[in-house]
């Protein structure tokens, strides 16, 4: 389908069969973007390095685009030294964060000499992150949006403002959510597992919005995440338990 970027993880599962996928397709390394992450387990400084190394085995990759620490916990500052390590011997291009909140974020880019690249967060049209947007702007961190269409929650797809403004463009509500989040100077990594999807979620650069129907956009503002916050206990336990004994 022409799509070159690709987002997995340790706790996806799925880093073998990418690398067969690499592999098969013939498609030059340069060309091609990966990010892979580090998951809760294996983030400290011993244990960031052994696992980098699996998932490059896995990914079957000499160097590595996007390297980032999947959730705020557990030693992340000694995962951040062995993956600044990794970087300044160039075997990852950038690194970065996922997950992490405007207090964690800042606190981890006074503390560290090299700053996350990217924040890979929840970013959708019913939760924006705009004021978190800008203050990761005065830190140098950009924003990749996972769950762009909120995976289909709160029938994001059905959203009537939204199937309005996508009427107007002749376009999906897939697309004015993608084409929407480009255009605030978003990363997106929309998931789909149907071909027919994939050739409509690239098709999303031939119409612009408005400023109407931007302001539409930002009245659909939840105030809240659609899956979890990472600042409750309970949800905190369940995530490191999440994959125990299996990474
Ligand atoms: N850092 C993190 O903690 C974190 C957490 C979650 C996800 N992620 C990453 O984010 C990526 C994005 O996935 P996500 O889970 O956040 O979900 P998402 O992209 O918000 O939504 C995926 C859902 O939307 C549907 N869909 C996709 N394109 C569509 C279209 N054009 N029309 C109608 N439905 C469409 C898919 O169904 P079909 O498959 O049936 O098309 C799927 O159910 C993942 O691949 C993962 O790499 C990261």
């Amino acid at each position: 389908m022409g799509y070159r970027s690709f987002d997995t993880a340790q706790a996806y599962y799925n880093e073998e069969a990418l690398g067969a996928g690499f592999k098969a397709s013939g498609i030059k390394r340069e060309e091609l973007f990966i990010t892979t992450k580090l998951w809760i387990s294996h983030a400290n400084e011993k244990d960031a390095l052994k696992a980098f190394d699996a998932s490059m085995k896995k990914l079957r990759l000499d160097y590595l685009d996007l390297y980032l620490i999947h959730q705020p916990y557990n030693d992340v500052y000694g995962a951040w030294r062995a993956m600044s390590k990794l970087y300044k011997e160039g075997r990852i291009k950038a690194i970065g964060v996922s997950n992490f909140l405007p207090d964690r974020l800042v606190d981890f880019c006074l503390n560290n000499e090299i700053k996350p690249a990217v924040n890979q967060i929840e970013c959708n049209p019913l939760h924006q992150r705009a004021d978190f947007q800008k203050l990761m702007g005065e830190y140098g961190v950009a924003v990749e949006s996972w769950a762009s269409f909120g995976e289909g929650k709160e029938n994001m797809f059905e959203n009537p403002t939204l199937m309005k403004i996508a009427k107007k463009h002749n376009k999906s509500v897939a697309q004015v959510i993608l084409n929407w989040l480009i255009g605030r100077d978003i990363i997106v990594i929309p998931k789909t597992t149907r071909k027919e999807r994939m050739v409509e979620n690239f098709d999303v650069f031939d119409f612009e919005l408005d400023s109407d129907d931007k302001a539409q956009i930002t009245g659909l503002e939840k105030g809240e995440s659609l899956f979890l916050d990472h600042r409750d206990p309970e949800k905190v336990k369940w995530l490191i338990e999440l994959h125990k004994g299996k990474i």
